[in-house]
């Protein structure tokens, strides 16, 4: 890692282009791949969107946003990360591309390059299964907006092994965040708990309880949260919380965590959030 801190990040959406921005905020060299060459311009618009934000505010000099765009190199060659010693995946939450990727990236990489998931919720020894290296498997959840938040979940699969996890969790310290280690079942810890909530308040939602406004504002002024459950939900994306709870479903079997059938409806509609101009609120122009 140190001779070479190349890092491949796989996926350049929303996680894929914010950890590549951290990464090369901190002086990592980052090959960013997508098979999608839109993808990798948008990512690079975001990024450097993400970057004036934080010259605006102070805490970056306009002179060190040239360089931070510099080292990041865009391709849609998977192939171009083949030198890297550490990988992050960050592409969408689809158990068989994920383990298909990680296949191709075990015959790809050195025996030695660690090769980590952004999953949100997929279980990490499943991934790592479709490896010859397990034991070099690890999760690395960042949360969004990765260049603000300070969490990093770091999720060892039923093999990973000590050095992975030491090497993974200075990786999370180098970029300043903040890792916590957890174990692997569903939804970690972060939609473990982050979830029910969110999908509590659809119920109240879809039983009259109160407004989509009124729910937020209870949960904002009331305990203190950045933005209501509602709000939030439309920025994670609602087919991504139903994909979630139908993962703490299926996975521990509880019926506590059924998605509410309004969340279903909305996703049934498209309506999935911020992303598509509507979810719960407008978001059109
Ligand atoms: N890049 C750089 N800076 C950014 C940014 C970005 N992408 N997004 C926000 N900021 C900065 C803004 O410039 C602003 O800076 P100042 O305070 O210095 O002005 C600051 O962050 C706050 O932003 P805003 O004023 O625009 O808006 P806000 O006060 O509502 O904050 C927020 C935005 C940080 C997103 C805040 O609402 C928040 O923390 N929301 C909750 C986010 C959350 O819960 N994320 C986790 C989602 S779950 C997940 O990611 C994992 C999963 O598996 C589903």
């Amino acid at each position: 890692m140190e001779q070479n801190r190349r890092v491949g990040v796989i996926g350049s959406g929303t996680m894929g282009s914010g950890i590549a921005q951290v990464l090369a905020q901190k002086g990592y060299p980052v090959i960013l791949n997508d098979v999608l060459p839109d993808a990798l311009d948008r990512a690079a618009q975001g990024i450097e969107k993400s970057l004036q934000r934080l010259v605006k505010k102070g805490s970056l000099g306009e002179e060190q946003v040239p360089p931070i765009l510099e080292r990041i190199s865009r391709t849609t060659k998977l192939e171009a990360v083949r030198e890297c010693q550490f990988v992050i995946e960050a592409v969408s939450e689809d158990v068989e591309m994920k383990r298909k990727l990680f296949a191709h990236l075990d015959e790809l990489t050195s025996p030695d390059t660690i090769l980590a998931t952004n999953t949100s919720s997929i279980s990490i020894t499943e991934i790592a299964a479709a490896t010859k290296r397990p034991d070099k498997v690890i999760g690395m959840h960042f949360m969004n907006p990765v260049p603000i938040m300070k969490l990093v979940e770091i999720i060892r699969g039923l093999a990973t092994s000590d050095e992975t996890f030491e090497m993974t969790e200075k990786l999370a310290k180098d970029l300043d965040k903040t890792p916590v280690a957890v174990n692997d079942y569903p939804g970690f810890v972060s939609n473990r708990v982050l979830m029910p909530m969110i999908n509590e308040a659809v119920y109240c939602l879809m039983e009259g309880v109160a407004t989509k406004e009124d729910i937020d504002t209870v949960m904002k002024l009331g305990m203190n949260h950045p933005m209501g459950p509602l709000t939030l939900a439309d920025f994670i994306g609602l087919d991504v919380c139903l994909d979630i709870l139908n993962v703490l479903y299926d996975g521990l079997g509880d019926p506590k965590y059924r998605p509410c059938p309004l969340l279903i409806k909305m996703v049934k509609a498209k309506r999935l959030g911020k992303k598509t101009g509507q979810g719960f609120y407008d978001y059109a122009e």
